[in-house]
């Protein structure tokens, strides 16, 4: 979503002149997009602003000027703050404010800095924004939804993005098809909680995550479709339903479960146990039997005891993972767990985190061996490390490196999957190539 966000920026900043640059040198406007998740993400935010500051300085010396704002969610959480422990800053604003950039940007430069923006403000910042995105490739982020009302008692979301939006149908479509326009293939599907999307469609009814991936499946040019991230309680049947019967509808779900344990997802307020989000996984490969998942874990919630934890080993044993993420409980400000009395020793769960991942990583170096053979449609997206080297993603998320493809960069061919690693695949093209296929034709 932060990548999204990013782009966004840019393209609201576009019309003041404005360009993204690869580096903080020489910028006229750094901003670092911040992520309040866990505290290590937060820490890195103060450790990057040292570099900043460096930079800006230097400019500053040679009789230059550079504009320095901390947006996203870590802005919103500290507010002024970080303007009293880095004063270098300019602008601070969360991530609801950030379509009020052009403005921040003039009052900065007109009083100085101290410009601090962390409204929510009554019009959505969707309505504000520049109609045309920035194009992003064959692989696009389309953000669908916003915020969460879960509160899991673990999280920041709810209170840093706000409270759960959708955008409507009938401005979805035309973002999208503006992508497809501009070489999209694929595009990815955001939201902190996207399947409980309830944006207006067209019939000026509240449509389901379901019902927006079967319009936009219609667009023609457009191959493939994701979404992410899902809650368990939000799968609903016409979502599942959809993976038998949509093809651009990739058979990849990342669904996080946070913990195997009911006693410990009750205390995180998750609102479902482990034996309905074991069901949920039933129906879905009912629906498609090949489909990838993926979930999140947090290991060392306060009050998990061994046998909860175990639990969580027993459940990713029964699912199956293709891959997955998984993080130590950190303490974060504000939220309810945060200040329970029964934290979980650090070292307990750097212990419990290596079990969990040995396990998971297990489980996908099994899945990504099974494609050894088989021949799966890769999306070409990216140049590999090395020469030559063409780099793509399976329907089932994994990375697929092909040698001497750099013609194929866009495109979505089948390949024959000759080795496995750990996080990726390498494959050899498997049909004719086209050169040739043209010149026994004439
Ligand atoms: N500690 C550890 N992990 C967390 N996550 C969210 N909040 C915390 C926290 N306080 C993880 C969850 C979530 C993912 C995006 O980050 O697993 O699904
Ligand atoms: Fe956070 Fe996801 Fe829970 Fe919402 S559903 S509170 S975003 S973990």
């Amino acid at each position: 979503m932060n990548v999204y966000d990013s782009v966004r920026m840019a393209d609201v900043l576009a019309p003041l002149g404005y360009a993204a640059s690869d580096t903080p040198e020489g910028a006229d406007l750094v901003i670092l997009n911040t992520c309040h998740i866990r505290e290590k993400a937060e820490e890195k935010v103060y450790s990057d602003l040292g570099r900043v500051r460096a930079e800006k300085e230097r400019r500053q010396k040679a009789g230059g000027r550079m504009l320095v704002a901390v947006g996203g969610c870590v802005a919103q959480a500290e507010g002024a703050e970080i303007i009293a422990r880095a004063p270098m800053v300019d602008m601070v604003f969360g991530p609801q404010s950030y379509h009020q950039l052009p403005e921040m940007v003039t009052r900065a430069v007109r009083q100085g800095g101290g410009v601090v923006e962390l409204d929510f403000p009554p019009v959505s910042k969707f309505d504000t924004l520049p109609e045309s995105v920035s194009p992003q490739g064959v692989s696009a982020f389309v953000a669908v939804q916003e915020g969460c009302d879960k509160f899991c008692t673990f999280c920041v979301v709810p209170y840093t993005r706000g409270a759960e939006y959708s955008r409507p149908v009938a401005a979805l479509e035309k973002e999208v098809r503006a992508l497809v326009e501009q070489g999209t293939r694929e595009v990815m599907l955001l939201g902190q909680n996207v399947n409980a999307f309830h944006g207006e469609g067209p019939d000026r009814q509240s449509w389901s995550l379901a019902q927006l991936i079967a319009r936009l499946a219609c667009i023609e040019g457009l191959e493939r479709i994701r979404y992410t991230t899902s809650h368990p309680r939000d799968m609903t049947e016409d979502l599942i339903a959809l993976h038998g019967g949509e093809p651009k509808l990739m058979p990849y779900l990342h669904l996080p479960v946070q913990s195997g344990s009911d006693a410990v997802l009750k205390r995180m307020n998750r609102k479902h146990t482990a034996a309905e989000y074991l069901d949920i996984i039933t129906r879905l490969r009912k629906s498609r039997p090949d489909i990838a998942l993926s979930s999140d874990f947090i290991v060392g919630f306060p009050g998990e005891t061994e046998q909860d934890f175990t639990d969580t080993l027993h459940l990713v044993q029964q699912v199956g993972y293709a891959s997955a993420y998984s993080f130590k409980y950190s303490a974060r400000p504000g939220t309810p767990a945060a200040t329970d009395d029964q934290q979980v020793a650090d070292e307990t769960k750097a212990e419990r985190l290596q079990r969990l991942q040995a396990l998971l990583m297990s489980q996908q170096e099994a899945f990504n061996r099974a494609s050894v053979g088989q021949t799966v449609d890769v999306l070409f997206d990216r140049e590999g490390k090395y020469e030559g080297q063409v780099m793509g993603k399976s329907p089932y998320m994994q990375s697929v490196h092909v040698r001497n493809g750099a013609e194929w960069a866009g495109r979505i061919l089948p390949v024959r999957i000759t080795e496995a690693f750990a996080n990726s695949l390498a494959g050899e093209i498997a049909i004719p190539q086209p050169k040739q296929q043209r010149r026994s034709a004439a």
